[in-house]
């Protein structure tokens, strides 16, 4: 059975018992005012996305057109494997539509047409797409019970922002739009009422940005195979060469003393006997353990000139 109880930022505002009429009034008047809002900040060629199903996507519409953006498309986002109606007394609801708008009628928004044909096998890419729920690599820190695909907010920011752009998603749950705006090189600033989902956005976020510097890092390793030994440390010459800064900072501030472990993990990385780079990488909780996944993936042992393994403990302050 699928719960219709999202939570209860998903209520109605206003006078909660009024007559059905009054809620969708305030629920209309709700939708006005977060939208006047998000147009005022909105640059002049910028554009905005909205998406909710049936019980609120009408009022949505009707509010763009009143504070008179102009409505470029409107998005089926269909999912392939929709859960069943148990009534048995409707259709399945199986899509969800995501209104796109720009600013005002003499807005010039982007559209990277281009790039859009191109990810469709070089045809013009329609307003229906066919992209899978949340996969559970996307939920491996916790769920939020409207957490859209990461998939689905790259089409979005790929679309219709250039890398650089600033994105704003004043609802971001679970943080989707942040993170996919990290993959493709935006940047974003998100709102949420709720502690619990920031938490959750702050762990998906971290896990992401440690990943990107492991890998830079591994790449510095495999440069790295003379016999003598050399300083990785922050004063060493490995990190002077790489694109972050590891000054420690010059009035160190006193920690939490209730540090939370976030994330723990143990990587190994092998790195190739005759190129010498990264052959392959694995989560592991023990040297032999990684090597049998080594193995596995279809490597002789002699394929590797050296494994190193990487620790990582994220700690919430
Ligand atoms: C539909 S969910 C967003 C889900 C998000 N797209 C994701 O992928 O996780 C809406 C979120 O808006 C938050 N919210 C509701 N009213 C809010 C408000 N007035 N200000 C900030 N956040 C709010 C809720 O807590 C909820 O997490």
């Amino acid at each position: 059975m699928v719960s219709v109880h999202k939570g209860d930022w998903d209520k109605s505002r206003g006078p909660d018992l009024g007559p059905a009429r009054a809620r969708i009034e305030n629920v209309h008047e709700f939708n006005r005012a977060w939208l006047a809002a998000a147009q005022r900040v909105l640059k002049p060629n910028g554009s905005l996305w909205v998406s909710g199903t049936a019980h609120v996507i009408h009022s949505v519409g009707f509010a763009l057109q009143q504070l008179g953006f102009k409505l470029l498309n409107d998005i089926s986002w269909v999912k392939p494997n929709p859960p069943p109606n148990l009534s048995c007394r409707y259709f399945t609801h199986a899509a969800e539509t995501i209104i796109w708008a720009a600013k005002n009628s003499k807005s010039r928004h982007t559209f990277n047409y281009k790039l859009m044909k191109e990810t469709n096998r070089g045809k013009q890419m329609k307003s229906v797409w066919g992209i899978r729920p949340p996969e559970s690599w996307e939920k491996k820190f916790g769920k939020h019970p409207t957490q859209k695909p990461v998939a689905l907010l790259d089409r979005i920011l790929l679309a219709s922002t250039n890398e650089g752009d600033l994105v704003l998603d004043p609802f971001s749950g679970s943080g989707t739009t942040a993170i996919a705006a990290l993959r493709t090189r935006r940047t974003a600033v998100g709102l949420e009422l709720s502690y619990e989902y920031l938490a959750l956005t702050l762990q998906r976020l971290t896990s992401d940005l440690i990943r990107v510097e492991l890998s830079l890092t591994t790449i510095q390793f495999s440069l790295d195979l003379l016999p003598d030994p050399m300083d990785r440390s922050c004063s060493g010459r490995f990190l002077k060469r790489a694109p972050f800064s590891c000054k420690p900072s010059t009035q160190p501030q006193p920690m939490s003393a209730n540090l939370k472990l976030v994330q723990q993990e143990c990587r190994f990385y092998f790195i190739g006997r005759h190129n010498r780079v990264v052959i392959f990488s694995v989560l592991a909780p023990t040297l032999e353990a990684a090597r049998e996944k080594f193995r596995a993936s279809g490597h002789p042992d002699s394929d590797a000139l050296f494994i190193i393994k990487t620790e990582t403990q994220i700690y919430l302050a």
